[in-house]
């Protein structure tokens, strides 16, 4: 499998940060690893224009095809923009705009069926781990936003312990290391041995100075990268220490 690391811009860039994309672009042209940037949707096209070999991503996606849905975004246009991955299910989207397990799962299918990879996000929320529920909280989001009809191939998960996320707190090594191992062992059982295929990555202020003890850890396959994302001089060394593990 191709180890990945993926940024997500969120709600950042204007027209003037495409260089940021075409600065990493000429300087990852020949990685050893996928490289995905995940701008808004308004730099969508032009970011395709310029990524060389970077993979460029979206940050969610209606279900439908078409339709009346103001404001929202289909697969298909992203595909159209020549965008090749969609993050689906990021905590910001699941507590901001009450998307349920079934939302993303309807996602995902419309994701997959427009030939995007889906970069499904799972995690649980401090009080759920400081109850002891964050397997359980895993297992349900894995099976609930993950449809059957899904093809691995096209398929990333990002561990994302929505309590990490911006916080500049991460999880200890231990701690990630159960959740990656139990999100492999529980694709493994539902999808077969395609499933040793799907990168699992995990997120959550990850940063250059704890990159590579993060990327060390078995069954963690790259990283989905926020706030470090945005400015190469971040982004690069994230990069560099997953490239050094391959
Ligand atoms: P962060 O965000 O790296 O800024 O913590 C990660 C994410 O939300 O994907």
């Amino acid at each position: 499998m191709r180890k990945m690391v993926a940024g997500n811009w969120k709600m950042n860039g204007l027209q003037v940060s495409l260089k940021n994309i075409a600065e990493l672009a000429t300087a990852h042209d020949s990685a050893r690893v996928d490289i995905m940037i995940c701008p808004p949707a308004t730099l969508l096209s032009k970011a395709c224009e310029i990524a060389r070999s970077l993979k460029i991503g979206a940050q969610d996606c209606h279900s439908a095809e078409h339709g009346a849905h103001t404001g929202d975004i289909s697969a298909n246009m992203i595909a159209d923009c020549g965008a090749k991955a969609v993050i689906l299910g990021h905590s910001e989207r699941r507590a901001n705009h009450n998307e349920s397990d079934a939302i993303v799962r309807d996602k995902t299918s419309a994701a997959q069926s427009a030939g995007l990879t889906a970069v499904v996000c799972i995690g649980e929320t401090l009080e759920q781990r400081e109850a002891g529920e964050t397997i359980a909280v895993l297992e349900t989001q894995l099976k609930a936003s993950i449809p059957d009809k899904v093809d691995p191939s096209r398929m990333v998960v990002a561990y994302e312990p929505v309590w990490a996320i911006g916080t500049g707190k991460i999880p200890t090594l231990e701690q990630i290391t159960e959740a990656h191992q139990f999100c492999r062992r529980t694709l493994l059982k539902r999808f077969g041995s395609a499933a040793n295929n799907v990168p699992l990555l995990y997120g959550g202020s990850v940063k250059a100075s704890n990159a590579e003890e993060i990327f060390s850890l078995q069954n963690v396959d790259g990283a989905l990268v926020g706030g470090a994302s945005l400015a190469p001089v971040d982004f690069s060394p994230i990069i560099h220490a997953l490239e050094a593990t391959v």
